[in-house]
């Protein structure tokens, strides 16, 4: 058996992200298949608790304090740094050890492992957080608003399992910028999401399309949240230095938690008119999933009032496949569905709706395999 698993995690350290992914898929495949019906139910049991738990372990701080300990803790050091009782604390210790978020090292001590290393950084900090406060009470809701809905396609910004959970009439994304506890930790989840593998633009033919666009702004990240895709392409692109406008609502701003060295903020609404007109690029990240066709459509309109004789939209989504859509893909969707309403689209919706928008689609570039992420050229037709 240890052969086994040895050749395994020998051909994924030696694979790229994809080959890492198949042996991942391979692994839940096989788990599943070899699955009682008991399993299958300890298993749903676990699913809510794991998220509950690495929810109550960020909030004593217990990664964090592995992870800075070069030395493993003991349940007592740690019971008197989180002033919590020896008790419960030994219990969440021996849960969390038990799913492999931490080592036991021995009875009683405990140690960082991989994953507890990821949970100690904000951006995982804020998934963990966001998963939980956000999306949980979200899909609590979600099988009574079906229910209520009739399960019929209801796709709007307005009426998801979102407002029933939080008791509002708003957009998602207007709501949630009225509450920046639940905010700031969506906003620290983007800044990782999605950030395994080659970035979008060393497979887009980017400085082929900037050519010698010379006109002020060369990139608008429309909603680009605190900027780390600005950021990511300016580290790639010096020549790109206060070239970039980073875009987004005003509770964004006055959380980012880093400065944004040679990268222009501006606080922008993309249902209003956009303000930086002419430039070469208009990215749009993780921005029209987030919304029905009808909402996507006005954002794209609110763009094309901006062009110049250079200018194009940069759509940078997930491009599904007609079927065996990967789990993750799916994972996501099915979330956006409860969220906002909205969807993960495949080759044949993004043409429908660029062309509801009046554009057209010149290429489409995949630079992530799994989860189908793709860059979306577009102009207009
Ligand atoms: C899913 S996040 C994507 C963030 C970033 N583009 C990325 O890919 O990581 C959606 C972003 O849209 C922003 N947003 C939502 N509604 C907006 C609006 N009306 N105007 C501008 N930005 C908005 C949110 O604040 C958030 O940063």
């Amino acid at each position: 058996m240890d052969a086994i698993l040895d050749q395994l995690r020998t051909v994924a350290a030696e694979a790229d992200d994809a080959g890492r992914h198949k042996v991942l898929d391979a692994i839940r495949k096989l788990q599943l298949q070899l699955e009682t019906p008991h399993d299958t139910l300890s298993r749903f049991s676990g699913l809510q608790l794991e998220i509950t738990a690495a929810r109550i372990g960020a909030d004593l701080g217990i990664f964090k304090a592995l992870e800075e300990n070069k030395q493993p803790l003991s349940v007592t050091t740690l019971a008197s740094k989180t002033n919590a009782a020896p008790l419960v604390i030994s219990r969440l210790l021996r849960y969390l050890a038990s799913v492999g978020m931490i080592q036991e090292v021995s009875q009683d001590n405990f140690a960082a492992n991989a994953i507890t290393k990821t949970l100690a950084q904000p951006g995982y900090e804020g998934g963990v957080r966001h998963f939980f406060d956000n999306v949980g009470p979200v899909l609590q809701a979600f099988p009574g608003f079906l229910a209520e809905t009739k399960y019929q396609d209801v796709s709007s910004a307005t009426n998801s399992a979102f407002q029933k959970a939080f008791s509002t009439d708003l957009p998602a994304f207007v709501w949630l910028p009225t509450q920046p506890e639940r905010f700031a930790p969506l906003q620290q989840v983007m800044t990782v999401q999605g950030t395994t593998g080659v970035p979008w633009f060393s497979v887009f033919p980017f400085e082929k399309e900037l050519g010698d666009f010379d006109g002020a702004t060369a990139f608008v990240d429309v909603g680009g949240g605190f900027g780390h895709q600005s950021l990511s392409l300016l580290a790639a692109f010096p020549g790109l230095r206060n070239k970039i406008v980073l875009e987004d609502l005003p509770q964004t701003f006055e959380q980012i938690p880093f400065k944004l060295d040679g990268i222009e903020p501006k606080p922008h609404n993309f249902f209003q008119p956009q303000p930086v007109k002419g430039a070469r690029f208009y990215y749009l990240r993780n921005i029209l999933h987030d919304w029905p066709d009808d909402k996507c459509i006005g954002i794209l309109q609110q763009l094309v009032t901006a062009f110049g004789p250079a200018s194009q939209i940069i759509i940078d989504e997930m491009v599904l496949p007609d079927s065996r859509v990967s789990w993750e893909a799916a994972t996501i969707d099915l979330t956006l569905m409860a969220s906002f309403g909205s969807r993960e689209r495949t080759t044949a919706q993004w043409h429908a709706l660029l062309d509801a928008a009046g554009l057209k689609i010149l290429r489409i570039d995949t630079y992530q395999a799994r989860r189908q992420d793709s860059i979306i050229q577009a102009i207009p037709k």
